[in-house]
């Protein structure tokens, strides 16, 4: 015997209802809490500096190192400002909280360990206008 229609619906209902459940349950299994961001998981390939460093530079540094009167002289609202920081070895070693610099960005949480390995693997790479 076919069983009622009526019957399949409610079956449909509660199903996607405990689907649903299931699903809101999984809520603390983002992947920052499964997989914590150590770097380690981190693609540093095609790092570009128009579509990586430059707005990473946007969000984080340009407030206070825009060309108009940046902050300790170091610019990094454009190219030029960024090689030169590069060069004199203090970009790096402030974004990576080393010794020998300020520590960026300035009063600010470290950038993300996947940032910095971006970041790293496009100096090492000649840090390129791309
Ligand atoms: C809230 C403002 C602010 C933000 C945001 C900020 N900086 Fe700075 N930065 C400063 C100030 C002020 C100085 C000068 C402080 C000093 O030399 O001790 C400075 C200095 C520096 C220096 C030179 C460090 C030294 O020891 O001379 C570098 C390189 C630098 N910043 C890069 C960055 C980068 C890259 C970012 C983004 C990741 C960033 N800053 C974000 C304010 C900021």
């Amino acid at each position: 015997m076919a069983r009622p229609k009526i019957n399949s619906t409610i079956s449909k209902v509660i199903s996607l209802t405990l689907f649903t459940l299931f699903l809101s349950s999984c809520y603390y299994d983002n992947e920052e809490y499964l997989y914590p961001d150590n770097g380690s998981n981190c693609d540093t390939t095609g790092v570009q500096y128009s579509t990586d460093i430059a707005p990473l530079m946007a969000s984080t540094c340009n407030a206070c190192h825009s060309a108009v009167s940046p902050s300790g002289n170091i610019v990094t609202s454009d190219y030029n400002g960024i090689k030169t920081a590069i060069a004199g070895g203090l970009f790096w070693k402030a974004v990576n909280h080393e010794q020998g610099a300020t520590p960026m960005p300035l009063n600010g949480n470290k950038l993300a360990p996947c940032e910095l390995a971006r970041i790293k693997a496009w100096i090492d790479a000649g840090a390129p206008q791309n």
